[in-house]
């Protein structure tokens, strides 16, 4: 079987995906912008062929394709880096190729086409309204009332979000969303903010699995302070987190996703109603397809694989563990000089960090709100989610790094 894998070495993670397809047995033909050189190991170890061809260039990428569909017949076109996405479904109506079409790709693409085919399916999503103008971000607030939430339709890691409480704070922030094309405009939904996670296969859920953010993802981008936390969840029967599963297994046929991998963010308000946040046709990222491994003891990489090349995994993924990330951003700017905290915790917490990834001293810092990942990460884990919860706190108020 010949996969193409779009993007195969970029961002880093889809290396181990790629891994993952060439160990459950499929002949994976790699398409991305990188130079061969640039690939990560794992993808060029597991790569068959490669073209490094322009991505955003849809028309050679498919004359590319069509070249070497002359030697070797392309039976499927996998994408999980969420810019190429239209481009995987548009191969796959190229070469009639079963998976998702450009149709059916758009409403994960598209936040406004997203929730109206969620609303169709009776899910309970923000009250919203899309708008392309200043005159048409006044209307949908009008509609939407305050608080609010602007956004962009096809946003990614909280960029050019605001919560907006009343007209005033609207002018405001109006400016500021000049480059953005359209937005939508949401009511603010008031809760805690979880993920919904699965990997499927034929329109059955093989996993699942939710994550805890702690705090919610605009504070976390908001504040520089902040050492942002998720915590993958190991009980998903609590009555607690009933709401958002109902939700996914309802969102995903409504959306008619069959196979892959999805991640979906939902809200808890404090009543309990859980409300629908997004959707994409992709894992999380970030590192929480690590988690989810350090969760089961299993490799997510190849059970996605095993579910996209033989539509079921070998073997059921347990979940044995709570695992939580707390990420650290330095104080100060320039160099990383000193860590401080780290090492009474590790030798308190013992078996239970799992990785510690902090940049080394003397590496410059990292840009805080262009990645999530920050200046490193401390994993954790733990049976019971408590400790997890305790160990994740201690780590975000107690390990500081600096930079000068
Ligand atoms: N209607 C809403 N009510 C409350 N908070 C919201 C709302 N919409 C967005 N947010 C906040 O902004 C964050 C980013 O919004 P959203 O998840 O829609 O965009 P994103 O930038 O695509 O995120 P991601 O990084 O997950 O791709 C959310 O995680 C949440 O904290
Ligand atoms: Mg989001």
């Amino acid at each position: 079987m010949n996969i193409v894998m779009i993007s195969p070495g970029y961002p880093v993670e889809m290396a181990y995906f790629t891994r993952g397809l060439a160990a459950v047995g499929a002949t994976v033909i790699g398409v991305g912008d990188q130079p061969p050189s640039a690939l990560p190991e794992p993808a060029r170890n597991a790569l068959a062929h490669y073209e490094q061809v322009n991505l955003s260039d849809e028309g050679a990428v498919l004359t590319v394709l069509h070249g070497l569909g002359q030697h070797a017949s392309i039976d499927q076109v996998e994408c999980l880096w969420e810019p190429y996405m239209i481009l995987a479904a548009r191969i796959r109506e190229s070469f009639g190729l079963p998976g998702m079409t450009v149709e059916q790709t758009l409403p994960f693409r598209d936040k406004e086409r997203m929730k109206q085919k969620i609303d169709t399916a009776g899910i309970r999503t923000p009250r919203h309204a899309s708008a392309t103008t200043v005159a048409a971000v006044w209307e949908a607030a009008e509609q939407v009332g305050y608080p609010l939430i602007v956004k962009p339709i096809a946003g990614a890691g909280s960029a050019d979000t605001y919560r907006v409480d009343s007209t005033e704070e609207l002018a405001e922030v109006l400016p500021m969303l000049r480059h953005v094309p359209e937005v939508s405009v949401e009511e603010f939904i008031d809760g805690e903010e979880f993920t919904y996670d699965t990997v499927c296969a034929n329109g059955s859920i093989l996993f699942e699995n939710i994550m805890w953010y702690r705090p919610r993802p605009l504070q976390m981008k908001s504040h520089e302070w902040i050492s942002p936390v998720s915590i993958v969840l190991r009980d998903l029967s609590v009555p607690d987190l009933q709401g958002g599963r109902q939700m996914g297994g309802e969102v995903l046929p409504a959306l008619g996703f069959r196979t892959g991998f999805t991640h979906m963010e939902w809200y808890r308000k404090a009543d309990g109603d859980a409300v629908f946040g997004e959707i994409g046709a992709r894992p999380p990222g970030a590192r929480a397809v690590d988690l989810m491994n350090y969760a089961t003891d299993g490799d997510l990489f190849v059970a996605w694989a095993e579910a996209v090349a033989h539509g079921s995994l070998s073997h059921p993924l347990e979940r044995k563990f709570n695992c939580g990330v707390v990420f650290k951003r330095a104080r100060g700017v320039g160099r990383i000089t000193h860590i401080e905290g780290l090492d009474k915790l590790l030798a308190e917490y013992g078996e239970h960090v799992v990785l510690v990834d902090l940049l080394p001293i003397g590496t410059p810092r990292r840009d805080w709100r262009a990645t999530l990942i920050s200046d490193g990460m401390i994993i954790v884990r733990h049976p019971e989610l408590q400790p997890v919860i305790e160990m994740t706190e201690r780590i975000a108020s107690d390990v500081h790094m600096y930079a000068s």
